[in-house]
C-alpha cells in the first residue's frame, strides 16, 4: 500500500503528510510513484502476451511529474488536445507512441500531430478524414489515420461518462465506417493504420468490452477481406477504480477478454487507460478551516473546493476521505464541504467520520484521476500544487500559482 497510517499518521510512501502540508500549505495533491509503476506495471504484465503499447490518457492527469515517470516506464500516450500533445512529447514521450482521440480536432491541432508523424490520428467523422487528407497533402505527409468507430454498445456506467452509444457524440456511426474506411483509404495523404473504439470511463464490468471488442474483431475482418490492412486495435479507455466499495475486474481478465475476442488477429494492440493508471495513485490533502452546527447538522469546512476537485458535485462521485492524524474516537455524521459559493460544493454529504477540528489535516482519496487535471481558478483561487512522492523523498512538481501569475495575461483596456 502506498498510503497509509503509520503510528496513525497518514504515510505516502515513507513521507509524513503532515510535513509535505508544513512545507507547501494547503490544499496540495501528492502522488505516489510507486503507486504510479504498480498500476501502469500491471497493465504491461496483463498483456505481455501481445504486442501491445499503453497509451497513457493523458487527460486523467497531465502532471509532467507524472508524465515523466510514465515515460521512463515505456508508456505511450492518448492525448486529445495539441496541448496534450506538447506536454507528452516534452515529457520525454516518443511522438510514434502517441495516438489523438478527440471529437474535434481543429486544422492547427491535425497539423501538428501529422507534422510530428504520430502513431496514430483517431478520427471521428467523414469531415475530419477530409481534413487531415488536405492538411497531410499541404505538408507533403502521410497521416497514420485509424477510425474510431462507435460500436453502440452500453458501457453501463454513469451518464456523463458513456461514449460508445450511437447518440453519444463520439467515433463514426457503426454502419457508415466501412465506407469511410473504403473512401479513406483511396486518399493520398492518409495511411490507414488502424481502428480504434472507446466506450466509456470507470466501467466495472467487462461484458461491454467483450461485446465492443466482439464487434471490432467483426469489423477488422470486414476489412481485411477488401484489402484494407489493419495494423493497430485502440481499446480505448481502460478498467475503472475502487472509490468505495466497487470490485473492479483485473488487467488479466481484461487482457484475457482481449484474448479471447481480438487474439487470433494478432494485431498490435493499443489501450488508453488513465483513471486506473493514476487514480489511486494521488490524494488530494487538506485543512479544516472550520466546523459548524446547523440545528442537527454538522458541516466540516475544508480549504480544498469544488475548483480543486470537481468530481463530487458533477458526477455525485464519492471518494472516501480520511483524517491524516486518526484518533480513534467514535465518529460523528458530517457534510464535507469546500469554501466556495456554490451548493454544489460538497465532498460527501451525511459522512460517517471521525470528528475533526479546525487545522486538521484530511485526505480524499483516490483523486489522481481527472482531480487537478479538471481544476479550475473558479472563485479566483490559485490552482494547487502538485506533490510527487518516492520512498522518503518528496518533490513539487507544480508550485503553488501566485496571484500574480494569475493576472499575468490580463490586460485592462486601453479606453480605461
Ligand atoms: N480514451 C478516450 C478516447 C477517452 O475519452 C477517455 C476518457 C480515456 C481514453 C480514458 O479513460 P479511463 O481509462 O480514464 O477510464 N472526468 C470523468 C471521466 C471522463 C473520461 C473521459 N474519457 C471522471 O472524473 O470520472
Amino acid at each position: 500500500m502506498c498510503f497509509n497510517y503509520k503510528n496513525d499518521v497518514l504515510f505516502a510512501e515513507d513521507v509524513n503528510i503532515k510535513d509535505i502540508a508544513q512545507k507547501i500549505g494547503t490544499p496540495f495533491y501528492c502522488y505516489s510513484d510507486k503507486k504510479l509503476n504498480g498500476n501502469y506495471q500491471a497493465y504491461k504484465n496483463a498483456l505481455a502476451e501481445f504486442n501491445n503499447t499503453i497509451c497513457y490518457s493523458v487527460k486523467a492527469n497531465p502532471n509532467l511529474g507524472v508524465l515523466s515517470a510514465l515515460a521512463r516506464l515505456g508508456s505511450g500516450a492518448d492525448v486529445v488536445s495539441a496541448g496534450e500533445m506538447y506536454v507528452a512529447l516534452k515529457a520525454g514521450i516518443p511522438a510514434d507512441k502517441i495516438v489523438f482521440s478527440g471529437v474535434g480536432k481543429t486544422r492547427a491541432e491535425l497539423r501538428e500531430a501529422i507534422k510530428n508523424q504520430i502513431l496514430q490520428i483517431n478520427a471521428e467523422s467523414a469531415a475530419e478524414v477530409e481534413t487531415i487528407n488536405r492538411t497531410a497533402l499541404e505538408l507533403g505527409l502521410k497521416a497514420n489515420v485509424a477510425l474510431r468507430v462507435n460500436p453502440d454498445v452500453d458501457a453501463r456506467t454513469h451518464v456523463k461518462i458513456t461514449t460508445g452509444k450511437k447518440d453519444n457524440k463520439f467515433g463514426v456511426n457503426w454502419d457508415e465506417a466501412l465506407n469511410l474506411y473504403r473512401a479513406a483509404s483511396k486518399m493520398e495523404g492518409i495511411r490507414i493504420c488502424g481502428i480504434a473504439v472507446h466506450i466509456g470511463s470507470q466501467l466495472l464490468d467487462l461484458e461491454p468490452f467483450r461485446f465492443a471488442f466482439t464487434k471490432i474483431a467483426q469489423m477488422v475482418c470486414a476489412l481485411e477481406s477488401e484489402g484494407i490492412t489493419i495494423k493497430n486495435i485502440d481499446l480505448g479507455g481502460g478498467l475503472g477504480i475502487n472509490y468505495n466499495v466497487e470490485l473492479p475486474p483485473t488487467c488479466a481478465a481484461y487482457a484475457r477478454v482481449v484474448q479471447e475476442t481480438l487474439g487470433k488477429l494478432n494485431k498490435h494492440i493499443i489501450i488508453e487507460p488513465g483513471r486506473s493508471v493514476v487514480g489511486n495513485a494521488g490524494i488530494l490533502v487538506s485543512e479544516v478551516i472550520y466546523t459548524k452546527n446547523m440545528g442537527e447538522k454538522k458541516f466540516i469546512i475544508i480549504d480544498a473546493g469544488m475548483n480543486d476537485l470537481i468530481r463530487p458535485a458533477m458526477y455525485d462521485a464519492w471518494h472516501t476521505i480520511m483524517p491524516v492524524n486518526k484518533k480513534r474516537v467514535a465518529p460523528v455524521i458530517a457534510d464535507i464541504v469546500g469554501p466556495i459559493c456554490e451548493s454544489s460544493d460538497v465532498f460527501a454529504k451525511d459522512r460517517i467520520i471521525e470528528p475533526l477540528a479546525q487545522g486538521d489535516l484530511v485526505a480524499v482519496m483516490s483523486a489522481g484521476a481527472y482531480g487537478a487535471s479538471m481544476s479550475s481558478i473558479y472563485n479566483f483561487r490559485p490552482l494547487v500544487p502538485e506533490v510527487m512522492v518516492r520512498g522518503r523523498e518528496f518533490f513539487v512538481v507544480r508550485e503553488r500559482i501566485n496571484y500574480e501569475n494569475m493576472l499575468r495575461e490580463h490586460h485592462v483596456p486601453s479606453w480605461l
